[in-house]
């Protein structure tokens, strides 16, 4: 038995609707995608939500609305996924890396004002594996520094942040809905906003720059008539897309639920294993569970992570590590001099983590296979 990294997790009911959608003839935004922002600002509660075509694009149009500029710096943590700096680096601005916790994999808050400067225009935040970060302590440095906090929400769809979805301390929340994250439109976005202008600006942009309100002005001309105000994107989703997530939403809290379970299973399994260290969870929150990340205690074993990632393979696991550290590759690493030995935390977590599989459709015996073969690999290979 194979259990795949991820399966989505996608119900007849899911593809009805984008049969329906396909049926129905209009294939790119349309009603559907007003649809799916409206049902999605319900259930985030923020005032404003706009869909685009992946999360990186909801990042990117978020420093393109709050006008970030060539020399700027965004402070990111060092333990992300691409996306968190690339954005940053389109406008020709700095990424600057901050170390991480040890115990959260979220960026280290007490680490964060002395890599500000007079550059520095916004903090992104990442919630590590669906773990909120520490906003509201992020939020003090920010207003204290006069900087707008967007949060990569990637992972984080689900969750609970002091009793909301999302965090009033955000200026903007940019979600994911790529094929592998808490709901999927195969790919795809969203920001989520209480800000009226931003929200504007993000959907002009989204959309080639064209203004919906010069369309409206100008519409005695007609349908055809359009304005361009503004060298914008093709960054919008589709009404296919948006017809799935539509009916994603719907089920996204029991497929957290299942996750939880999952997740919970983990923890009851691993907890007294000195060889594993389960994930820790802070407190005023409530993770989604997108990523179950254990961390190795390679002390205790002879076998190193990568070792034991080969070794679960071979039992028919598939696994991941979240994420390779930013400062380790080599654009990063040429472009702006980042060293592996300015990040401690990081190396520390890079070495010892595996994302072990967690997904609604996972079966009870797939998530003893999961617990057996780590269990079995460790004892095998105790120091
Ligand atoms: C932390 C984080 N931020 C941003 C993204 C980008 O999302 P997308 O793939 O939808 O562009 C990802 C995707 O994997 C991610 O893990």
């Amino acid at each position: 038995m194979k259990i795949p990294f991820h399966k989505p997790c996608i119900t007849d009911r899911d593809v009805r609707a984008v049969v329906k959608c396909l049926r129905n003839g209009w294939l790119t935004m349309g009603n559907m995608t007003i649809e799916f922002e409206n049902a999605f600002k319900k259930y985030v509660g923020s005032h404003y939500t706009v869909a685009v075509s992946s999360g990186t694009a909801a990042l990117h149009l978020a420093l393109e609305a709050i006008g970030l500029k060539e020399g700027d710096e965004v402070i990111v943590p060092a333990m992300t996924f691409t996306s968190t700096a690339e954005v940053v680096c389109y406008f020709k601005a700095k990424p600057v890396f901050v170390d991480i916790e040890k115990s959260t994999g979220n960026i280290d808050v007490s680490q964060i004002e002395k890599k500000i400067t007079k550059r520095t225009k916004a903090i992104i935040p990442v919630d590590y594996a669906g773990q909120p970060a520490d906003l509201n302590d992020i939020k003090r440095i920010a207003n204290k520094n006069n900087l707008f906090i967007i949060v990569d929400a990637a992972h984080s769809l689900s969750s609970y942040y002091k009793g909301k979805r999302i965090s009033r301390a955000a200026d903007m929340t940019c979600f994911s809905f790529y094929a592998t994250k808490t709901l999927t439109t195969g790919e795809g976005g969203m920001v989520a906003t209480n800000n009226k202008r931003w929200a504007e600006r993000i959907r002009i942009m989204r959309l080639h720059g064209i203004s919906r309100d010069a369309w409206k002005r100008r519409s005695s001309r007609g349908g055809w008539y359009y304005e361009v105000v503004s060298p914008g994107y093709k960054y919008n989703i589709s009404d296919m897309q948006s017809a799935l997530g539509i009916e994603q939403l719907k089920k996204v809290d029991s497929m957290w639920r299942k996750r939880t379970r999952i997740a919970e299973r983990y923890n009851k399994a691993f907890r007294n294993i000195e060889e594993v260290t389960i994930p820790y969870i802070k407190g005023h929150r409530q993770p989604s569970w997108h990523l179950y990340v254990i961390q190795l205690n390679i002390d205790t074993i002879k076998i190193s992570r990568n070792q034991c990632i080969e070794q679960l393979k071979k039992t028919g696991v598939c696994v991941g590590v979240h994420f390779i550290p930013l400062y380790r590759h080599p654009f990063y690493r040429k472009k702006f001099g980042y060293a592996i030995s300015q990040f401690p935390n990081c190396e520390w977590v890079y070495k010892r983590i595996i994302s072990l599989p967690i997904y609604p459709s996972m079966t009870k015996r797939e998530v003893t296979k999961v617990i057996k073969a780590v269990t079995n690999i460790v004892s095998r290979n105790r120091r």
